[in-house]
């Protein structure tokens, strides 16, 4: 669908089964890639802004844009790589040589490599914050499945590293804002593990 025939419904540019068994087939053929996995190339700047664009279309209550994405480029992994092992002596001050290289190499994985950080209002009258973490995780998901659309892998994954002083510090956090996970994308070397999926009779049930 061409960006300017967003108002249109989807059945009036293809087939509307077409268009719900492609969405269902996209949707179940996603798994997760290790970012060990993940090599260049990876998406194009045209791409990463298409998926900033198909985040920015995740269902948000009041309009509260409470999520935003912060680009890790490659050049500056080594800064994050020197980050990643001070978070570690944060909390193991006593971590040893092969821990610090552990924690320093996350930094170098993936050819493109973004954060997700959510802005958690506790105090907002009308929008709950699980609505707004709701939002991020929306926002999260169309990424994840652009990615996979545009033939990549990634992978979420969040760790104990953002949630120390040095690291919210250095990514200039507001008190208020969680950084939710990184986003690992990239061409995968290998076939992302399959997952069974919950029996969807286990997830649904009737009211009353
Ligand atoms: C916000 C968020 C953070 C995550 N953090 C981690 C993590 O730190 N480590 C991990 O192994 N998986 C993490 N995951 C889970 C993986 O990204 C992935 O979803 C999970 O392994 C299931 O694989 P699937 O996406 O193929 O279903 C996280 C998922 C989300 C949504």
């Amino acid at each position: 669908m061409h960006a300017n025939d967003s108002d249109l419904e989807p059945s009036s540019v293809i087939d509307v089964h077409d268009f719900g068994e492609a969405m269902f087939s996209a949707i179940t053929s996603r798994h997760s890639v290790s970012p060990k996995a993940l090599q260049a190339p990876g998406p194009s700047d045209e791409q990463l802004q298409r998926l900033i664009e198909v985040a920015a279309c995740a269902p948000d209550h009041g309009l509260l844009r409470p999520w935003r994405f912060i680009l890790f480029p490659e050049d500056k992994r080594p800064v994050l790589a020197d980050l990643f092992e001070e978070a570690l002596l944060e909390r193991h001050s006593q971590a040893t040589e092969e821990d610090r290289l552990r924690a320093r190499e996350k930094a170098a994985r993936a050819p493109l490599l973004l954060g997700v950080v959510v802005h958690i209002d506790k105090e907002d009258e009308k929008v709950a914050f699980e609505d707004q973490i709701a939002s991020a995780g929306a926002a999260l998901q169309n990424v994840l499945l652009q990615v996979h659309a545009f033939g990549f892998g990634a992978r979420a994954t969040s760790g104990r590293a953002v949630r120390t002083n040095a690291f919210r510090k250095a990514l200039n956090l507001h008190e208020d804002e969680v950084f939710l996970c990184f986003l690992a994308i990239g061409t995968a070397t290998r076939k992302a593990k399959t997952k069974e999926r919950p029996d969807p009779k286990s997830l649904l049930t009737s009211w009353p």
